[in-house]
């Protein structure tokens, strides 16, 4: 036996020294490859790899030029956005080929949630903490575009943000930077799988760097002004996360980070991400960013733009043409090395070889393939499946739910119910006619649906009453369906004011005041207050936007197929005047909950109306026996169990959550931190054992030299089902 396992060890040696020969011998060929073929570029041609134009809609201000099908059969483009599909990327393909060098598009669009089978809003997976599930809906998503054509998704969108008026809070994983990282790399891993050069993985592009979502007064595109020690413990993480998932392009921030323009900004760009972090693929600039340095007031004119943005280590330019107009000059008159746009082509023709473009430029335009794979059967079941864990049970008195299989009649109240459009959320490339409604799954279900429009989602206003009210007197329960537009979530969609409009939550409460069990379903693209409905509805379910498969997800929920597992990713505000609104605040030197002179309003809670990580379950979860175990493993300084039991009715899930605080820093440190999270399965009265390594990772942070310390001394470890309710243990390093 023994003998067995050395020859299988030599094996297992050899074939691994082969491998990285492998890896090295396809390194050696490529870098050839790509050397002579930069040695027979002109300058324009290099600057042309440099330059991405946009297709056939904008998703941004200014589109400066539509496909220009002549710019690229002569080698002036390199990339397009907003192109997609086999038939329409195989034409432009066709083009490019017929450039002196035949050197191939890159087609890139936002792949966010979903390609035409849409998948739940990015803060709707993330509430799932399921990072299995959300990695499977990244590779849907992969497989689903790269069929249409695509090479490379702008996403995953991994900026932290605590301020749910940034509208864009919808395409990220929350508030915390430990989550968050975990999310960011099962996206990566979800696009980028194993090999770019596979006709069904595409290229992840990490974004936005840097910090976007920490925006002054929560206005989109604005100032973000943060310490670095700020920087690296809340929002650098992710980043670094993704980076080391292989990610394999960056793209910049229309904000500036540090005064300057995170396009322009040679310390993010070129010392943190190329330099320190040893990024080697290509970052590409947000629409127009380059040239929007002149509104920043950083660049007196494009020249001054291109000039800047080429030196930071911006590779490609999005859409404006600064780069196109004004880098062969710079280099003609000396004031930039032509090494600098070396670089850049050299990262960009590098992803275009991993991709295996220049092997076959048309190995993702197939027609065949992509009739055979767009919204086939195992996408749409991969998005319900998606859609169901995302679901977040905020309320349920009386034990409303899950309804009863006996139910015979739903009065459904509100145009939510019965929207495909609302249903795919912003950032959607799905297709609104596949979308299956909440009303349609009802009816699927068999319900006998007595249907109330309730209220005006244009002027906010309750209409005809007394109509919904006889439909609710006449059924066994209510249904109603509250929240957003998906117009009022996204890009450029920051609000001032996230309380759901009054004439919704008064609906509500009229509603309740019949007797009749009553179910909301919170439909948003971001944390929303509904202080009204929150007090007077017995039952809550936040459902965001769930896509194709909303209404099926729902109704499984609803009845119980599947019981509610989501948590909270991010805090919900009782009142506007609390964000930004975060659970990993500091203590201060008068720390809240102290005598009148303490960190507090003098007109407002400062709890919130659900903290993060919070999420109830169709049964219930027991934790008791919290204890420290010593550790033999390396780098492991010990263990911390807790023993968690289903003590309720059903089957579920629970998201078992480990806090760490610091209690003596030589920086103030939060009073608790998101450092591990274990999502268990439990029969009813089965009880689990859950363990949470104590490492490095756990006990330390960013100082305010970004270096990463772990100090000795007491931490208290906190486990719980959610950041509020928790229970503590002391230990000391
Ligand atoms: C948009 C967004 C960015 C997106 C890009 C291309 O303005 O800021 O997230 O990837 O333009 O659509």
């Amino acid at each position: 036996m023994k003998r067995l396992i050395s020859f299988l060890f030599c094996v297992a040696v050899f074939m691994l020294c082969a491998g990285a020969e492998r890896e090295t011998k396809n390194q050696k060929e490529m870098n050839r490859f790509i050397e002579n073929l930069m040695k027979q570029m002109t300058l324009e041609e290099k600057i042309g790899q440099l330059s991405q134009c946009s297709g056939e809609f904008a998703t941004g201000p200014d589109n400066h030029r539509i496909s220009r099908t002549e710019e690229i059969s002569q080698g002036l483009i390199g990339s397009m956005l907003n192109v997609s599909g086999a038939e329409k990327t195989r034409q432009m393909q066709e083009a490019a080929m017929q450039s002196r060098l035949k050197i191939p598009l890159i087609f890139g669009q936002d792949v966010i949630h979903g390609f035409r089978t849409g998948f739940p809003i990015p803060l709707a997976e993330a509430a799932s903490f399921d990072l299995k599930a959300i990695e499977q809906s990244a590779r849907c998503a992969a497989i689903e575009a790269s069929a249409a054509g695509l090479h490379w998704t702008f996403a995953p969108m991994v900026d932290i943000s605590w301020d749910a008026r940034w509208g864009r809070v919808l395409e990220g994983a929350g508030e915390d930077p430990y989550y968050g990282s975990l999310v960011a790399q099962a996206r990566v891993r979800g696009f980028q799988g194993n090999d770019l050069s596979a006709n069904n993985t595409i290229m992840a592009c990490v974004k936005h760097f840097a910090a976007y979502g920490a925006p002054a007064a929560g206005k989109d595109y604005n100032s973000v002004d943060m310490s670095m020690g700020h920087f690296a413990n809340f929002y650098m993480p992710p980043y670094q996360a993704a980076l080391e998932a292989g990610a394999a392009t960056f793209m910049s921030a229309f904000n500036d980070f540090n005064n300057q323009p995170s396009t322009g900004n040679s310390f993010l760009l070129r010392h943190l991400l190329k330099g320190e972090w040893g990024f080697k693929g290509f970052v590409v600039s947000d629409w127009g960013s380059v040239q929007e340095m002149i509104s920043h007031r950083y660049a007196r004119d494009e020249r001054e733009a291109a000039l800047k943005g080429i030196t930071a280590g911006l590779d490609m330019e999005m859409v404006s043409e600064c780069y196109r107009h004004n880098l062969a000059q710079l280099v003609a008159d000396g004031t930039i090395d032509e090494e600098l746009i070396d670089d850049a082509v050299r990262r960009i023709l590098v992803k275009k070889y991993e991709l295996g473009l220049f092997e076959d430029p048309f190995r993702y335009c197939d027609v065949e393939r992509e009739k055979k794979i767009t919204h086939s059967q195992p996408l749409r079941d991969a998005s319900r499946h998606m859609a169901e864990r995302s679901i977040v049970l905020l309320k349920n008195e009386q034990n409303i739910l899950p309804l009863s299989p006996n139910i015979k009649s739903v009065a459904l109240i509100g145009p939510l119910s019965k929207s495909q459009k609302d249903m795919c959320g912003a950032w959607s490339c799905a297709d609104p006619s596949r979308v299956i409604t909440l009303y349609e799954a009802m009816q699927q279900r068999g319900v006998t649906i007595n249907y109330s429009e309730g209220y005006d989602l244009e002027s906010d206003k309750i209409v005809d009453l007394p109509h919904t009210l006889a439909q609710v007197n006449r059924s066994d329960v209510v249904v109603i369906a509250m929240g957003e537009e998906a117009w009022e979530s996204g890009e450029m969609r920051s609000k001032a004011d996230i309380n759901i409009p009054a004439g919704q939550q008064q609906l509500v409460e009229e509603i309740v005041k019949t007797g009749k069990p009553v179910v909301v379903l919170m439909m948003c693209g971001r944390p929303v207050i509904f202080n009204t409905i929150r007090e007077k509805a017995p039952a809550i379910l936040c459902t965001w936007w769930l896509s194709s498969e909303a209404g099926p997800a729902i109704c499984n929920v609803l009845w119980g197929d599947y019981n509610p597992s989501g948590k909270l990713p991010m805090t919900f505000p009782q009142h506007i005047g609390q964000i930004p609104l975060y659970y990993q605040y500091k203590s201060t030197g008068r720390p809240a909950g102290q005598d009148v002179w303490c960190t507090k309003y003098i007109d407002q809670s400062d709890q919130p109306a659900y903290p993060f990580g919070y999420g109830l379950s169709y049964t219930r979860f027991d934790y008791s026996n919290l204890r420290i175990e010593k550790s033999s493993e390396e780098g492991v300084y010990a263990n911390v169990l807790v023993d968690v039991t289903n003590t309720g009715r059903y089957d579920g899930e629970e998201v078992v959550q480990f806090y760490v605080r610091d209690e003596y820093a030589s920086i103030t440190r939060p009073v608790k931190e998101l450092r591990g999270f274990e999502k268990i399965a439990l029969k009813r009265g089965e009880t689990r054992t859950v363990k949470f390594p104590v490492t490095d990772k756990q006990l330390g942070f960013y100082d305010n030299q970004m270096n990463y310390v772990v100090e000795p001394g007491d931490f208290t470890f906190m486990v719980g089902p959610n950041s509020q309710e928790v229970q503590s243990v002391l230990f000391t390093l």
